[in-house]
């Protein structure tokens, strides 16, 4: 086992305990940040003169070379190697001799640990966002193609009010664009490097972590080295912001599966994004919409699993930290494939218009509108709503809708009715004259902020 604790200890890990401890088999992952990270740390020193610019300069091929190494597969990640900061470190000195040994100078894994995984994360971060981005895109396109698709809304699973298509996306929209916004919250609030914070204290050395920072890509370095080497905030708000993300299409996914049922048949899901029954040959499941919906679970499991791991650990850094990695991958992995095939599945779902806009008709979704149009004609709105209820308990019995009903039914129950009422109580009507601001009425408004901000 290749340690990097040599000096002090008389006797070899035992094997479980190398196994127990060990991250090289998960954060082997972090490679490219950490060649990064070290790159910047050799070139720092090198202009520090903490080390000779030659030895910097050797330091800097080393790592260019190990890079490409892993990158074309000619390099193998040495199961022998605790993590990935000592494979590296180990592969150098093995290539480049004596420099590679002073790699380390001013370092400690524990700010080496902390950069790699903030690099990580802000990249990931980023890839997040860009993602959103591209649902984004898709969903605005179906709400130009769909501002006259007619549909029942919903409050507690029962027809409400009719809307358009356009409008109950743009729901969607709305939550998807507050998730993007927070993710570029925390890329701003972690854009600070914790290069340089040594093990906890800082260090002797004459450091210019400003520097490295600003290699890096970072706005500055970070204020309180303990803070630093301690801090895993950042990962735990991007968990939460992850989490949230999901809950967003877990929703979703739970209305396409509703929409896709046999009682609804709002939308027909593409043959690319569904799967079959092994014994049902009818059969064509929403498998994707139901997996995104179900993994909505693991990547709550990974925040709660973070905020535990964190809440009991005192200043500075604690091996416990190590259990950031798995979760965090795994949560991460999981979150960017899924706004990957909710895109392709949305993108791809075709809506049964008809079906919507009868589905819509029916069930009195225009009841609020036949009271305004009674609080039009000088009615109290309270009443109105009584009159109306009379009237639905009418239309229950003769299993039909409001404007099934005769002028003359009408005027039976109140005789401010008048023939303009069909107009009035129009699922045509009911959508586009619902005019205030967010309304489906007003839906062009949302469009055209959607297009300048998406
Ligand atoms: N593998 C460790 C981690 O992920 C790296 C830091 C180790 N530091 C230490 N002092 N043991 O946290």
């Amino acid at each position: 086992m290749a340690v990097l604790w040599g000096g002090r200890f008389t006797k070899e890990t035992d094997d479980k305990v190398f196994a127990f401890n060990e991250s090289l088999s998960f954060d082997k992952r972090l490679y490219a940040v950490d060649i990064k990270g070290s790159k910047c740390h050799a070139k720092m020193l090198g202009k520090q003169g903490i080390i000779t610019e030659e030895e910097a300069e050797s330091i800097i091929k080393g790592l260019d070379s190990i890079l490409a190494d892993i990158e074309n597969n000619t390099l193998e990640f040495d199961p022998k190697c605790e993590d990935i900061h000592s494979f590296i470190e180990a592969n150098l000195t093995k290539r480049i001799g004596e420099p590679g040994k002073k790699l380390h100078t001013g370092r400690s894994r524990n700010d080496q640990v902390a950069l790699d995984m903030r690099i990580y994360t802000k990249n990931e971060v980023i890839a997040l966002s860009d993602l959103i981005t591209s649902l984004l895109k898709v969903l605005l396109s179906k709400m130009k193609d769909n501002k006259d698709t007619y549909m029942p809304a919903f409050t507690h699973l029962q027809k409400a009010q009719p809307t358009n298509l356009a409008h109950y996306i743009g729901a969607y929209v709305e939550m998807f664009l507050r998730d993007r916004d927070r993710l570029k919250d925390i890329e701003e609030r972690m854009d600070y490097s914790p290069l340089g914070a040594g093990a906890l204290c800082g260090t002797t050395y004459p450091l210019d972590r400003d520097y490295t920072a600003e290699l890096l890509g970072f706005k500055e370095a970070t204020y309180n080295s303990m803070d630093s080497v301690s801090d895993r905030d950042y990962l735990i708000e991007t968990l939460s912001a992850c989490s949230i993300i999901m809950m967003h299409l877990s929703r979703f996914c739970e209305e396409l599966i509703i929409w896709n049922s046999n009682e609804y048949r709002f939308i027909e899901m593409d043959d690319a994004f569904s799967t079959g029954s092994s014994i049902m040959p009818q059969k064509k499941n929403p498998d994707i919409a139901e997996l995104v919906r179900g993994k909505t679970g693991r990547v709550y499991g990974a925040l709660v699993s973070l905020l535990t791991t964190m809440k009991g650990l005192p200043l500075a850094y604690n091996k416990d930290m190590q259990e950031d990695k798995e979760v965090a991958f795994d949560a991460l992995d999981t979150v960017k494939d899924s706004l990957t095939l909710f895109t392709g599945m949305i993108d791809t779902v075709s809506f049964n218009k008809e079906i919507m806009a009868k589905s819509a008709m029916k069930g009195f979704t225009n009841a609020t509108d036949a009271a305004d149009y009674l609080v039009r004609k000088g009615i109290p709105f309270r009443d109105a709503h009584g009159i109306i209820g009379i009237l639905v308990l009418k239309c229950i019995e003769k299993d039909c809708s409001i404007e099934d009903l005769s002028l003359t039914e009408l005027k039976e129950i109140c005789d401010s009715f008048d023939e303009d009422v069909y107009d009035a109580i129009s699922l045509k009507t009911c959508v586009e004259r619902r005019l205030t601001k967010g309304a489906p009425g007003a839906i062009d408004e949302s469009i055209k902020r959607y297009e300048d901000i998406i």
